[in-house]
């Protein structure tokens, strides 16, 4: 089969290659699925669980890629809840990745059933952002009607989702960003936007919840502004301040099955708008990683029509 592969940990996206590679085959409780969409989180080159195993064994060439929608064609031994030819969607784990493929073994755990009618560029898409966002507000964040949420690069792929989330959930939406997105962030449901390269960050006051998908000094200033009570969220590592009175938590996202139910049921009664801002074919994936202008939004390598 085809597959993206990287062996370099030093060379980013432009070490990615389109190889040939033996076709995955189904552990115990695994499926093997025929990828139609897939995609992949630019923090994934980064992440140790793309280069070794659970027991820090070197496991290049890997085949990043975490996200996916499209069949089953396998089912390994003991493997229930799912059956050869459904449609699904979810994220592999990480240590395995192997999405940006024609074939991948995933725990059938980590994937859900993807309704008919939504499409495998759709399902693709929203799996990494829509969980991420979904365990960040409600399992780590613990947010509940009627708070504030600052969402930091609201406009971008989990930035999007997280604003989308919380305003369905009831709460009051500060977005940030760079100046181009502040539009997309407002359309995104922010209330409010904060262009990190011209306002003053400080000036919203206080925030019941901080969701940090950027890091660094931003995450540091953005720790002051958490009431009492309140928590900061980080996706991008452990934060270098905490809140003066409240909770630091940052988290890697994992699949979860009834999560991803929840997600896809909004996406197809229109109460969650996915964010993609490119679709390439898998002879194009490397390119597509590798842009020579700022895509804003999700890539997503269509594998089949
Ligand atoms: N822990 C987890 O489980 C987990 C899960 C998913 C993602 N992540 C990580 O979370 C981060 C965000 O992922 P994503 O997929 O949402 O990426 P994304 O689509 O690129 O979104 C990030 C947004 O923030 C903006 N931004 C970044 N730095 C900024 C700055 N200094 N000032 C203003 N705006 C800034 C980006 O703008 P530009 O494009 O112009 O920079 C973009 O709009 C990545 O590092 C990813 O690896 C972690």
């Amino acid at each position: 089969m085809k597959a993206i592969v990287v062996t370099d940990r030093a060379a980013g996206t432009a070490g990615m290659t389109l190889v040939e590679r033996p076709e995955p085959q189904a552990a115990i409780n695994d499926v093997v699925v025929r990828v139609h969409a897939s995609g992949f989180t630019s923090g994934e080159l980064t992440w140790p669980s793309t280069w070794t195993d659970r027991l820090d064994r070197d496991r290049t060439p890997s085949i990043p890629g975490q996200e996916l929608a499209g069949v089953v064609t396998a089912l390994g031994y003991g493997t229930t809840g799912l059956s050869v030819g459904q449609r699904v969607f979810g994220l592999s784990d990480s240590y395995r990745g192997g999405t940006l493929a024609e074939y991948v073994a995933v725990e059938a755990r980590n994937l859900a059933p993807l309704p008919g009618d939504v499409d495998f560029t759709v399902g693709a898409s929203v799996a990494m952002p829509g969980l991420t966002a979904w365990q960040g507000l409600f399992v780590h964040g613990r947010l509940r009607e009627g708070q504030s949420v600052l969402v930091h690069g609201a406009a971008g792929a989990v930035g999007s989702m997280v604003a989308q989330l919380a305003r369905l959930a009831g709460a009051y939406v500060i977005g940030t960003g760079r100046a181009a997105d502040r539009q997309k962030a407002l359309d995104f449901g922010a209330q409010e936007f904060i262009d990190l390269e011209n306002d003053v960050l400080e000036d919203i006051g206080g925030v019941d919840l901080v969701f940090d998908v950027i890091g660094g000094d931003i995450g540091k200033r953005s720790a002051r502004l958490i009431r009492a009570g309140g928590t900061l969220v980080s996706i991008v590592g452990p934060s270098e301040a905490r809140p003066r009175d409240g909770l630091a938590v940052d988290f890697v996202v994992e699949s979860d099955r009834a999560q991803l139910s929840e997600i896809v049921q909004r996406v197809r009664d229109g109460r969650l708008r996915t964010n993609i801002g490119n679709i390439a074919a898998l002879d194009d994936a490397v390119a597509a990683f590798n842009p020579t202008k700022r895509i804003s939004g999700k890539t997503i390598i269509r594998i089949r029509p």
